[in-house]
């Protein structure tokens, strides 16, 4: 069996996460969302009141800060110290946060030994936005994921219902600001790696973004 670094990169929304979750489990492999790295950190920054420029700030955070990621019989947990938090950083206050956050050069930096020693065993698929173009330029195989942003925004609505407060609208409107923040940041802005294979999940179910995943996998 070899032994694989796969990618996944793409906006919020697109099926990063179920999509590759899901091909992690079909190759055995371990299965690292970065996202949550970043929205850890933009959790303390929240409940230490630092604002998301304030560098110095967020650099002497992120030294300190102990980010685990923890796989349990519950799915793969987000601990900071021995607090698990991996339950209120999925709310739309922190991903607004995380995208701030993840813009500074600071963050990023302190994050990205976390992120390489986490893929130094390979056998794992990672998602996130940058991980074909920064993190990992020399992954096995690398997959940007998109999709269309009314299709994005209805999924993210549907996870979202249980919370409420928020309408169909108020979700496009978050994911298209949040893309926009990404995509235009000066540090590791989320784009497609040169070599990255793009597949538009608008048309596609779950299941057929990770067959053809799978056949490209086979590929290598
Ligand atoms: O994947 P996600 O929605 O949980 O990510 C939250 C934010 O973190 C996203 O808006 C941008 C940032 N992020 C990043 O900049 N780089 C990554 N590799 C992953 C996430």
């Amino acid at each position: 069996m070899k032994k694989l670094l796969v990618t996944i990169d793409g906006p919020a929304g697109s099926g990063k996460t179920t999509v590759s979750r899901r091909l992690a489990e079909k190759l055995g492999y371990a299965y690292v969302d970065t996202g949550s790295l970043y929205r850890g950190v933009a959790f303390e920054a929240g409940q230490k009141g630092i604002a998301p420029d304030d560098d110095a700030a967020l650099e002497n955070l992120c030294a300190h800060i102990r980010l685990r990621v923890v796989k349990t019989d519950a799915g793969t947990r987000l601990y900071s110290g021995d607090t698990d938090i991996s339950d209120k950083i999925r709310v739309p206050e922190i991903s607004m946060l995380a995208s701030a956050v993840s813009a500074r050069p600071v963050v990023r930096r302190a994050l990205l030994e976390v992120q390489r020693q986490l893929g130094a065993e390979k056998s794992a698929v990672f998602e996130g936005r940058d991980m074909g173009t920064v993190v990992f330029p020399d992954a096995d195989i690398k997959f940007f994921l998109t999709a269309d942003l009314y299709t994005r925004a209805m999924r993210r609505y549907r996870e979202l219902l249980q919370e409420a407060g928020q309408t169909l609208e108020d979700v496009a409107a978050d994911m298209k600001k949040r893309d926009e923040n990404d995509a235009s940041r000066d540090v590791a802005p989320l784009k497609p790696a040169a070599d990255a294979v793009t597949i538009d999940s608008t048309n596609l179910s779950v299941d057929e973004v990770v067959a053809e995943m799978m056949g490209w996998v086979a590929s290598v």
